[in-house]
C-alpha cells in the first residue's frame, strides 16, 4: 500500500517536469507501457498471499486509471501549446505591403503585326504561314529568281550547310529572305479566286542602324480572273490610311523586282517632316514603305497555273521599318535590346 502511494507521488513529480509530447511518450512507457512500473506490478500479483490479491488488485487498476486519466489530459493541453506555437511561426501579417507584380505586354512589333493584319483580315485577306527554313526552290527558283540571277546578291542570304565542295557550299536549304515563298506554297494548295496575307520572320546576313539579321515581313497575295493594278492601288491606299491616318499621301513609282511585272514601290509622305523635307527623309518629302506588282506569268508557271487567265497582284512590307516610321524610332537595334525604358512607351 505504502509502494503504491509512493509509485503515484513519484508519478507526480515526475508529470510536473514534463514539456512536451516527447517527454509525456517516455513518461506513458516509465509507468503503464508493457515494462512500466504499474504494469509489472499488476503481473506481480501472483506472487502476493490469495487474500491480499484482490484489495491490491484494486488499488493497481485505481493507480492505473488515474495514471492514464492525468496522462490524456497533459497530453490535451501540450498539444493545444504545440499547435499555439506553429501557428504563431507561420503566422502572415497581414499588414505587410504587398509584393508587386508587373503586368507584360505586347512588343511594339508585334502591336504593328497585329495592326497590319487586322487592317487586312477586314478587307477579306485570309492568314497564311510558311517555314522558316526554307527550300532554295520556293525562296528564289520559283519566284523567278534562278542560280546566278544578280537578284540573288540583293539579300544577304544565309545558306544552311548540306554539302561543301572544296571553296564554296551548296546548299539547298536556306533562311527565307523574305516571306515571298509562302506566296508559292500557299498558290500550290488553292485554286483561284483568293487573296491571303502572310506575315512572319525573315532572315538577312545584314546589321547596321536600319538592318538586323531577323525582320518581321507581311506579304500579300491576291489572284483572280479579273484582279488589276487599280485593285492593287486601292487595296494599298487603305491599308495605308489605316495605318498611318487618312491624310496620308500615298505615291506608287516604278521598280524593279523578279517575280512581278509590272513592278512598284509604294512611298508614304513623310511622316515626321509633312512632306518639307527633313533627315529621315533625306530631303525628298517622301518615305518608301512596301513593294508590290503584278504576279509575273513566271511564278504562275510554276505552280501550274493558267497565265491567261488569271492575274494577280502581290505586296511584301518589313514591319520594323513602319514601326520606326509610326513612332519616329531612328535604330532598329532598340527593339532587340528589350530595354523597358523603351518597350514601357508602348
Ligand atoms: N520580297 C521583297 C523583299 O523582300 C518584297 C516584295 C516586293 C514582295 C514586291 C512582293 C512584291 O510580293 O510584289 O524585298
Amino acid at each position: 500500500m505504502n509502494e503504491i502511494e509512493k509509485i503515484k507521488e513519484e508519478f507526480q513529480s515526475q508529470k510536473a517536469d514534463v514539456r512536451d509530447l516527447n517527454a509525456l511518450r517516455q513518461l506513458k512507457a516509465r509507468y503503464i507501457g508493457k515494462k512500466g512500473i504499474v504494469t509489472q506490478k499488476v503481473r506481480s500479483l501472483s506472487s502476493l498471499p490469495k487474500e491480499e490479491r484482490p484489495r491490491v488488485g484494486r488499488e493497481l487498476n485505481l493507480l492505473k486509471s488515474f495514471i492514464e486519466e492525468e496522462l490524456k489530459k497533459l497530453e490535451k493541453a501540450l498539444s493545444e501549446e504545440e499547435a499555439k506555437r506553429n501557428l504563431l511561426k507561420d503566422h502572415i501579417d497581414i499588414t505587410l505591403p504587398g509584393k508587386y507584380i508587373e503586368p507584360g505586354s505586347y512588343h511594339p512589333i508585334n502591336q504593328v503585326l497585329q495592326e497590319i493584319i487586322d487592317i487586312f483580315v477586314t478587307m477579306g485577306f485570309s492568314v497564311e504561314e510558311g517555314p522558316e527554313v526554307e527550300l532554295d526552290y520556293y525562296n528564289f527558283e520559283a519566284l523567278n529568281i534562278p542560280r546566278e540571277h544578280p537578284a540573288r546578291d540583293m539579300q544577304d542570304t544565309f545558306y544552311i550547310r548540306t554539302e561543301t565542295s572544296d571553296d564554296f557550299i551548296v546548299s539547298d536549304v536556306v533562311l527565307r529572305t523574305h516571306t515571298s515563298p509562302v506566296q508559292i506554297r500557299g498558290m500550290e494548295k488553292r485554286k483561284p479566286p483568293f487573296r491571303f496575307i502572310a506575315p512572319g520572320k525573315v532572315y538577312r546576313c545584314d546589321s547596321d542602324v536600319s538592318h538586323t539579321p531577323m525582320f518581321h515581313q507581311v506579304e500579300g497575295l491576291m489572284v483572280g480572273e479579273d484582279v488589276t493594278f487599280a485593285d492593287l492601288k486601292g487595296v494599298l491606299e487603305i491599308f495605308v490610311h489605316q495605318l498611318f491616318g487618312p491624310q496620308t499621301p500615298v505615291r506608287f513609282r516604278p521598280s524593279y523586282f523578279p517575280f512581278t511585272e509590272p513592278s512598284a514601290e509604294v512611298d508614304i509622305g513623310c511622316i515626321l517632316c509633312g512632306g518639307k523635307g527633313c533627315r529621315v527623309c533625306k530631303g525628298t518629302g517622301w518615305l518608301e514603305v512596301l513593294g508590290a506588282g503584278m504576279v509575273h506569268p513566271k511564278v504562275f508557271e510554276s505552280v501550274g497555273y493558267d497565265t491567261e487567265r488569271y492575274k494577280g497582284f502581290a505586296f511584301g512590307m518589313g514591319v520594323e521599318r513602319l514601326t520606326m516610321l509610326k513612332y519616329g524610332i531612328d535604330d532598329i537595334r532598340l527593339f532587340f535590346e528589350n530595354d523597358l525604358r523603351f518597350l514601357r512607351q508602348f
